[in-house]
């Protein structure tokens, strides 16, 4: 594979015993058929993420016509989507996967979901299967996807107070299942959503620590529409009533950026106070627009940042020098 934009080496780090040539690379959602493994690599991204994948295939959601509905709310810097989670599954990502031609310090992580709708067992099951085939396919790390506000069962988890049961018996069986009977170093990191209460981040954290997952990431789409209105520009307004009312949907983009710093933030300062007797990492994704923004994330505590709408934004600028651009400014800012 042609190598065209490689990260300044003063970016590279190892996490969980892996090399990664940069801490920034795709959210979940942006290759969900592991599709664009070659142009995240000539673009001079840290790492690649595939999915998010399900036991069997979905179609995802359409209404009034409209398949996978999106719509970018330019002027703002955001977006909106109800795409529903569609995919091929777990074992054609998998198998797609296995057959790549692996680039040194450029880590493959997989975004899996239980199957929304299924009942419990059969959720957990497929789950399980799913990340085993992810591990027999050679992948570095697996994110657990427990927050997609366009699916059944995802959405109110950890939005509330209380801690949903489903998630605590679901993290459960994935330690007990995966965690404890891993062949090699599979780092496991959980999503949660930017909406998530941070009243509750003593005992997610906490949780997830004590049942060894490897890392926690903060996060994705949120639904707090009336909230966010007053920060959409009055150009982008009519599409996002229109939107959020007809679709609803999870929003993306700059308007996150204050909510997954105020988490991540909160959730370093929960973990150092626990000294966990593991490496356990925090992921930033949401509202990540340029170089700054990833570095006041690693100044918070993050180890790895994502991006999706953003990454759009500044590729619509830079196009495939969109890495190149980001880590420059991504260095002045870390020597200021
Ligand atoms: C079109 C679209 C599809 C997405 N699909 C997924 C997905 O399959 N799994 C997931 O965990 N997150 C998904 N997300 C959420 C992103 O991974 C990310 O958490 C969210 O967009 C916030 O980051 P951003 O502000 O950089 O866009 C999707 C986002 C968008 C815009």
């Amino acid at each position: 594979v042609l190598q065209e934009h490689n990260p300044p080496q003063e970016l590279a780090r190892t996490l969980w015993g892996i090399q990664f040539r940069a801490p920034v690379f795709n959210a979940a959602g942006m290759y969900k058929k592991a599709e664009g493994y070659i142009r995240a690599v000539q673009q001079g991204a840290g790492a690649f993420l595939a999915g998010t994948t399900t036991a069997r295939a979905r179609a995802g959601n359409t209404k009034k016509y409209i398949r996978h509905p999106f719509v970018p709310y330019p002027s703002t810097g955001a977006a909106s989507n109800w795409m529903g989670l569609p995919n091929e599954g777990h074992s054609v990502v998998a198998a797609r996967i296995a057959q790549f031609e692996r680039v040194p310090d450029m880590p493959i992580g997989a975004s899996v979901s239980a199957q929304p709708g299924d009942a419990e067992g059969i959720a957990l099951a497929g789950l399980l299967e799913g990340m085993r085939q992810y591990e027999r396919a050679g992948v570095d790390f697996i994110e657990l996807n427990e927050s997609c506000p366009n699916v059944a069962g995802h959405a109110k988890n950890n939005s509330a107070q209380r801690m949903d049961d489903g998630l605590i018996r679901r993290l459960e069986f994935i330690h007990h299942e995966f965690l404890l009977k891993r062949k090699r170093n599979v780092p496991v990191i959980v999503k949660f959503s930017n909406d998530t209460d941070s009243a509750l981040l003593p005992l997610l954290i906490d949780l997830l620590i004590t049942l060894r997952f490897d890392g926690v990431n903060f996060g994705n789409t949120s639904t707090a529409y009336q909230a966010f209105e007053n920060q959409i520009k009055p150009g982008d307004l009519k599409a996002y009533k229109y939107f959020t009312k007809n679709f609803g949907g999870g929003l993306s983009g700059s308007i996150l950026r204050q909510h997954s710093a105020a988490l991540c933030t909160e959730a370093a300062k929960l973990i150092s106070a626990q000294k966990p007797a593991h490496e356990f990492h925090i992921i930033r994704t949401g509202g990540l627009q340029n170089g700054q923004d990833m570095a006041d994330s690693l100044v918070a505590g993050c180890s790895l940042m994502q991006w999706y709408t953003g990454y759009y934004e500044q590729f619509s600028q830079y196009g495939n020098k969109v890495y190149d651009h980001t880590y420059k400014q991504m260095i002045q800012a870390m020597h200021h």
